[in-house]
């Protein structure tokens, strides 16, 4: 019998059709995944997305690569640093009524063990959520001596102590260069950096790989900037494909071959409190984060090993 992907190309295939020769390859692509076996990484990655550049694409791409991850039967937490919480309704946790969070997690009264909610979605995601009191903290803990590593020392108390063991943390980072972002890039070994396919996307990130460096050199000498990640890719257009490029041309181990396009389906989803991997799993947008959250698994092995290397260098 023949495969959904051949039906769909025997009807519309050829180049005559661009529609439908692109429901033809985004189905071959989803049978592809599913077929595929995602690597655990030997130890727990610890991952921040960030870019102070606002609305790139970072809590979309937090939310779904450890969707896509945790559909993979990988354990995940994901940590919503944003006092935006986009993350945390994005991925259908409560987070606005008064539920524990960050804020809670940050200033010391509770364990992520005791705030964290299971993904209502995947049963190997978890979720500590942010609300906007996070905002607060950040002039709450500016007296204290350990304030950039609050985060960190809360994710290591919960690591030591808990039962499970995790493939990925993942943290959502909010717009800033701040406190917050501090606090997750000395709590993390790797950063991962969305970059939306415009005219600028380029301005800023010297800014962004120049706080990265001063983290490095102040607080978590390890810190690498392990992946970047072209969001909003529009293939219709040049312009997409020069920014890809010239990502490429500079950062040219770190950024993946797999871009993620622009579609209706990945803005919606959130509106349904749900990843894209749940709301269109079979769309272009679904796929697209499951195959750059397999290039993630895939590096592992080499970006662990950087990262040891690092942490032994600087001892
Ligand atoms: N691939 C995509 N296709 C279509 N819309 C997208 C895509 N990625 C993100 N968006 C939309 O763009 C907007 C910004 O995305 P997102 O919230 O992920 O960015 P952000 O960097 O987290 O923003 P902020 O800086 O405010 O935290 C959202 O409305 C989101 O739904
Ligand atoms: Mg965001």
């Amino acid at each position: 019998m023949e495969s959904a992907s051949e039906t769909i190309k025997r009807i519309f295939g050829g180049k005559s059709n661009s529609v439908g020769s692109e429901m033809a390859e985004v189905s071959s692509r989803y049978e592809a995944l599913d077929h595929v076996r995602f690597p655990k990484p030997a130890e727990t990655r610890y991952i921040a997305v960030a870019n102070q550049k606002g609305g790139v694409g970072k809590t979309t791409t937090a939310v779904n690569i450890a969707a896509a991850l945790a559909y993979a039967h990988s354990k995940i937490l994901v940590i919503d640093m944003d006092p935006q919480g986009n993350a945390s309704t994005a991925l259908g946790v409560k987070h606005n009524g008064g539920e524990l969070s960050t804020y809670d997690v940050l200033e010391g009264r509770k364990g992520i063990a005791e705030v964290k909610q299971p993904s209502p979605a995947f049963k190997t995601l978890e979720v500590v959520p942010a609300s906007i009191d996070l905002s607060g903290a950040e002039l709450e803990v500016a007296d204290m001596q350990n304030r950039n590593n609050l985060l960190k020392d809360a994710l290591s108390d919960f690591i030591e102590s808990s039962k499970t063991h995790y493939d990925y943390v993942i943290i959502d980072c909010p717009p800033s260069l701040g406190l917050l972002v501090i606090n997750a890039m000395c709590a993390v070994n790797e950063v991962l950096i969305p970059i939306q396919a415009e005219y600028y996307a380029l301005e800023g990130l010297g800014q962004l790989i120049q706080t990265i460096g001063l983290v490095q050199k102040h607080y978590n000498p390890s810190l690498l900037v392990s992946t970047m990640l072209v969001t909003m890719f529009d293939r219709r257009t040049l312009l997409s494909k020069e920014i890809y490029d010239k990502v490429r041309e500079h950062y040219p181990h770190i950024v993946l071959e797999t871009t993620i396009p622009r579609t209706v389906k990945i803005s919606e989803a959130p509106s349904f409190a749900k990843s894209v991997i749940e709301y269109d799993p079979h769309g272009m947008g679904a796929v697209a984060y499951r195959e750059a959250a397999l290039e993630i698994a895939r590096r592992s092995p080499a970006v662990l090993k950087t990262i040891q290397a690092r942490k032994q260098r600087s001892n």
